[in-house]
């Protein structure tokens, strides 16, 4: 049997209509959301992230701002630009386009970050709450995965998850938002020894490795879900996830698509922080 999808695009476009509804009743009340999004350099990833996030901010009503810097603009130069941006009334949403040029210190750009505004939830203050269990921002990618397990009405008290990577953009927030649920956690990594039978366990197996082929068809339990957080391109240049998805979906329950999976989701989450930023 092939396992149901999870449409990324359709529940985005749901939580893009909610923000909607929400931005036109903040503004009633005289405020009016700004998202800044800045981008140093020039990666072509990157650039796309980016103007996608910008273009969704303004089909929700959003104010959106786009810093473009220059990939030898200099640390400091960055965190002049973040502080602006803090200071800056008509913003209430901060982020800054990761990956960094390698003469960044990226931690140091996220801490200059006003924690009230980091709609990324990358600051240490908003990775802290999450982890004690106290209101924040959630970082979007973790938290458009969290709402696609919802989506399917799964009750993740007991369960077993397993995440497969241990960023601090999607692996260990992911691991976090699973083990508030009451799921039984387990992270594994490039260190990992036994992966597929770790996997074969799972009952729900989130991939967020950035490499295609991670989650075969050998290492999934019948009627499992799987999410895929990966964003590849495969030989043929074709945009993939992390999961051999032709050959997984025969055994999963549930399983979310590349492209148009947790992407839309990311992006949909972001401009859910952005209203929360901004006082929704
Ligand atoms: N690079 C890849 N994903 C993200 C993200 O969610 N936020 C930022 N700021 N950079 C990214």
């Amino acid at each position: 049997m092939s396992a149901q999808l999870i449409d990324g695009n359709a529940l985005a476009a749901q939580i893009k209509a909610e923000v909607t509804a929400e931005v036109a009743a903040l503004k009633t009340r005289g405020i009016h959301p700004g998202l800044a999004v800045v981008l140093v350099g020039d990666d072509p990833a990157s650039q796309v992230y980016v103007s996608h996030k910008v273009k969704d901010s303004e089909q929700v009503g959003i104010h959106s701002v786009l810093e473009r810097m220059e990939a030898t603009t200099s640390e400091v130069a960055l965190l002049a630009k973040v502080e602006a941006l803090n200071n800056d009334p008509s913003i209430h949403g901060i982020l800054v386009q990761m990956p960094l040029p390698k003469h960044i210190d990226s931690q140091k750009v996220i801490a200059a970050i006003n924690p009230a505004k980091d709609v990324d939830g990358f600051h240490v203050v908003n990775a802290g709450a999450l982890a004690v269990g106290l209101p924040g921002f959630w970082p979007c990618t973790p938290h458009g995965a969290m709402k696609m397990i919802e989506s399917i009405g799964m009750n993740l008290r007991g369960k077993h998850a397993v995440v497969i990577g241990r960023s601090n953009i999607v692996g260990k927030p992911m691991a976090q938002m699973l083990l508030n649920q009451s799921a039984t956690v387990t992270i594994c990594h490039s260190a990992t020894l036994n992966l597929k039978e770790i996997c074969l366990c799972a009952d729900v197996i989130v991939a967020a490795v950035g490499k295609q082929n991670v989650v075969t068809k050998d290492m999934v339990k019948a009627g499992a879900v799987v999410i895929d957080v990966g964003m590849n391109r495969n030989s043929q240049g074709k945009l993939c996830g992390d999961v051999d998805f032709g050959a997984v979906r025969e055994v999963a329950g549930f399983i979310t698509p590349v492209p148009g999976g947790v992407g839309p989701m990311t992006r949909a989450l972001l401009l859910v922080n952005t209203l929360k930023a901004a006082g929704a």
